[in-house]
């Protein structure tokens, strides 16, 4: 409820600040000529995500700061993922940091990163996103009014419970929390369990009540959000890798001179590396604070098994989106180049 109440007043505030102080500087002086840019995250302070987007920031309020003021709200202030993500759409905030599963609802094509088992290697998963065809994706949601700009890691997401899960029948009958996304429900219920698609700030209180039996993210969701203090066992089956993408609304895009643009561009890039950077450190940490601190116990799943139980979403998927064959046809051959390890 409060965090409900918090996102509505957030939200007038919003609608109604531009209205009364069109342009205040942070030092509270009235210019009309300032545009305040407004970023939306789901994530705590210090998160990668937070970091890479206070950097980008720092950046453009000290190379463009007479004519932009950069605003970073983190914590789902402004509404969860999929809300942020509506308010990017319309203009009422210029950026938003979320993970592919709630593009999916815009452009098919961002379901790709929903099929389990998609990259053999997280060296595969880095070379495809860094790659040029993958830039095709980004532009697939124009129509709607935005646009990825960058993408961050987010890691390899496995599923987390009370109970060890060591391969996919040891889910039989589990509530298991997904992202809104229908190809993640595909996913659980191959496993032979339960989806229950809730925002991501709900997760911890429905583990701690038990309205889920478990959840499946990256390491960092135990220890940034806590998840590790409802959840004791996390099974390293390592469904999916999901990069979080920066996602901008395009008529601000538009909006700029060529000379912003270049340094609104040079912002994201940096956003970027940042985030790149810190994720690979703090991945490292959590799983130290989770098994050190929080009492957490990593467990090896039977990976061979999980991909077993999932194959028939990638066949279905391809069928009916024969679009993505491009993209598959590039992952393929990352896969073959990197396939030993899977983390
Ligand atoms: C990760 C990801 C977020 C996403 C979250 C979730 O934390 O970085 O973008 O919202 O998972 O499971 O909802």
């Amino acid at each position: 409820m409060n965090r409900k109440f918090t996102t509505i007043l957030a939200l007038c505030a919003l609608l109604i600040l531009p209205i009364l102080v069109s342009g205040c500087s942070s030092e509270g002086n009235l210019d009309m000529n300032k545009k305040i840019v407004r970023i939306s995250h789901g994530q705590p302070d210090g998160h990668p995500d937070d970091i890479a987007m206070k950097e980008f920031a720092k950046y453009i309020n000290e190379n463009l700061g007479d004519s932009f003021e950069v605003q970073v709200y983190g914590n789902g202030l402004l509404g969860d993922s999929k809300n942020a993500l509506e308010l990017t759409q319309t203009g009422a905030i210029d950026y938003v940091v979320c993970s592919t599963s709630n593009l999916e609802a815009y452009s098919k094509q961002y379901g790709m990163f929903s099929v389990p088992y998609l990259f053999s290697s997280k060296e595969a998963y880095h070379k495809f996103m860094d790659g040029e065809t993958v830039k095709n994706m980004y532009q697939s949601t124009d129509a709607t009014g935005f646009r990825a700009v960058a993408w961050f890691d987010a890691g390899v997401r496995s599923f987390y419970s009370n109970k060890p899960i060591e391969k996919p029948e040891d889910m039989r009958g589990m509530k298991i929390r997904v992202q809104p996304s229908p190809l993640n429900v595909a996913m659980i219920q191959a496993l032979g369990a339960g989806a229950v698609p809730m925002g991501f700030g709900e997760v911890y209180t429905a583990l701690q009540q038990g309205t889920i039996d478990g959840a499946e993210n990256n390491e960092l969701a135990l220890t940034t959000v806590k998840h590790g203090e409802v959840a004791k066992y996390y099974s390293y089956d390592m469904h999916q890798m999901q990069p979080d993408m920066l996602v901008a609304n395009i008529k601000f895009l538009e909006s700029l001179t060529e000379e912003q643009r270049r340094v609104f561009d040079e912002a994201t890039e940096l956003a970027h590396d940042v985030e790149m950077e810190a994720w690979a450190k703090q991945t490292e940490e959590a799983k130290n604070i989770a098994e050190n601190e929080m009492g957490v116990t990593f467990v090896e799943a039977d990976v061979a098994a999980f991909q077993k139980a999932c194959e028939s979403i990638q066949r279905n998927y391809l069928k009916n989106n024969p679009d993505v064959q491009i993209y598959f046809d590039e992952i393929k051959k990352y896969n073959d180049e990197f396939s030993s390890v899977n983390q």
